[in-house]
């Protein structure tokens, strides 16, 4: 293995996955894989595929389909689950099974395994996994707080069973740069047999420093980042795709490892996951974020004038961004919308690009002019016309100081057209209750946010709603000039995909009812 060479593993469709609300669908996940297939990631962690039925087919269709990636599954440490996860990868080009099991104490008490019992486990399961792939990654969940002398003799165990690549998971987001460096330098010197297989890092952000404990990593030895785009993940999420290969494109002089990422593709796949899993990109976020490249003081800007350099350590265009000039107008037809979704990495089918022209020409009739960012937010519009069980025809709400607000409101459900006028505490609760009361549902709301798109009073606003009912999670979204307006269809939207999955799961079926992090 070239030793300059950094590894990039991307689990957006795993451990990104696992955020509750970022659920996405079947095809949404073979979008994005093909994306970072093309971007020159070097492996997919696809999914998990005991955890549910959706889960084992999205693996197994992006193992069919990639054309370069590794494509990668996990499996806890358990035959079952390691034999379907070879069912799901096996017919990738080039297939990897990753099984884990947690090693420090309060994992360890978890099967309540005693050292030796989790030791001839790991060899067990390790060697099983060897015997169906050639290519197999381990990790010792939580590995940053497992004692030190346990840590290499399971290493160990894992090396002499077969595995090909030792993950390192900080899993709580606990170890710190210098730490996280040392740790990987210690293991590779100390373990036998860890000079001949690849070390690789996974951290997670819970102390703002998964980025830099991944680079320490690298310093340290690690030649494998596990990382997801947007750094999406539980809690405070995963170490930054972006982030990592960003700074390494950047830093030569001190962090002399590159990767094989196409950088320019980079916005692209960014706007892609925010808008499938509903977790916008918060404005000041390294790389991706919003004002990332916006210089707007005075200052700043004269600097920026003379010498781009002055203020910026790389240029918008090596992430793939485009000038946010306005772009279209009432009068822009179909070719142009599609051409330009394209450059803001967009690939629309014919009835796609059908749904986005009406939604498209609806916003240019109430907005003169229409940002990029416009047009991203119309693609997080989640309607599917053929299939939603739930439309809203008209919406009135009345608003004044003295409340309540008050909201007029025709829905169709199954095609049956109902009104009903609801009362509410702000003119979006008042909405919320009217929907309610058209259709009675016991989801409870967990998450309500809205963003302004562009600046100006007639900005879109983007909405996010979820909802959760038996352990169901679903996110919807929605975007419109009338903040009201784009909260009622996020909500009809959840509502719609709750009712999907209420068809696809009984409770207790749901992947969520899973615990990944049991052994057994
Ligand atoms: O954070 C973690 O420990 C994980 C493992 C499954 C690798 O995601
Ligand atoms: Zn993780």
């Amino acid at each position: 293995m070239d030793q300059n060479k950094v590894v990039i593993f991307d689990t957006t469709l795993r451990d990104g996955e696992q955020s509750p609300g970022a659920t996405m669908t079947h095809d949404e996940k073979l979008e994005i894989a093909g994306m970072l297939d093309d971007m020159g990631v070097d492996i997919i962690e696809a999914g998990f595929p005991i955890a549910s039925e959706g889960d084992f087919k999205a693996v197994a269709a992006i193992a069919r389909t990639m054309q370069n990636s590794v494509v990668c599954g996990l499996a806890r440490a358990n035959i079952g689950d390691i034999d379907r996860c070879w069912q799901a990868v096996k017919h990738a080009r080039a297939p990897r099974i990753h099984t884990f099991i947690g090693t420090s104490p309060l994992h360890r008490a978890i099967p309540n395994l005693t050292q030796d019992e989790m030791a001839d486990r790991i060899h067990e399961t390790v060697t099983h996994a060897r015997n169906l792939c050639d290519n197999v990654q381990w990790s010792p969940m939580d590995a940053t707080r497992t004692e030190w002398d346990y840590l290499c003799r399971t290493i160990e165990i894992a090396i002499l069973a077969g595995a090909t690549t030792i993950n390192v998971p900080d899993t709580v987001g606990y170890t710190a740069p210098v730490e996280s460096a040392d740790l990987i330098k210690r293991l590779i010197e100390t373990v036998p047999g860890a000079q001949d297989v690849v070390f690789a890092t996974h951290c997670h952000n819970d102390l703002g420093m998964a980025t830099a404990n991944a680079l320490a990593a690298v310093a340290g030895g690690a030649r494998q980042i596990e990382c997801t785009i947007n750094g999406l993940g539980e809690r405070a999420g995963n170490t930054a795709l972006e982030e990592v290969v960003m700074a390494l494109k950047v830093r030569p002089d001190i962090m002399p490892w590159t990767t094989g990422i196409d950088t320019t593709k980079i916005m692209a796949i960014s706007r892609k996951v925010a808008t499938v899993s509903g977790f916008a990109v918060q404005f000041n976020k390294a790389i991706t974020g919003k004002n990332a490249f916006a210089h707007e003081s005075g200052i700043h800007q004269d600097g920026m004038l003379k010498n781009a350099e002055t203020f910026e350590i790389m240029r918008p265009e090596d992430v793939g961004l485009t000038e946010t000039n306005i772009v279209m107008g009432k009068h822009s037809g179909r070719a142009a919308l599609r051409s330009k979704l394209n450059n803001l990495g967009f690939e629309l089918g014919d009835n796609q690009l059908r749904d986005v022209f009406v939604r498209f020409k609806e916003l240019a009739d109430r907005k003169k002019e229409i940002f990029d960012d416009d047009l991203v937010a119309l693609m997080g519009v989640g309607t599917d016309p053929e299939n939603d069980r739930l439309k809203i025809t008209s919406l009135r709400v009345v608003c004044g100081t003295h409340g309540p607000q008050q909201a007029d409101l025709v829905m169709q459900i199954d095609g049956v057209e109902q009104k009903t006028t609801q009362t509410g505490d702000g003119p979006v609760d008042a909405t919320f209750n009217a929907v309610k009361a058209l259709f009675p549902h016991n989801a409870r709301l967990q998450l309500y946010q809205v963003n302004a798109v562009t600046e100006g009073t007639d900005a879109q606003a983007t909405v996010s709603v979820r909802l959760e009912e038996d352990g169901r999670i679903v996110t919807g979204q929605s975007a419109d000039t009338d903040t009201v307006v784009a909260s009622a269809k996020a909500y009809v939207h959840a509502l719609n995909r709750l009712l999907v999955r209420r068809d696809k799961s009984a409770p207790g079926e749901d992947k969520r009812e899973i615990n990944y992090k049991d052994v057994s």
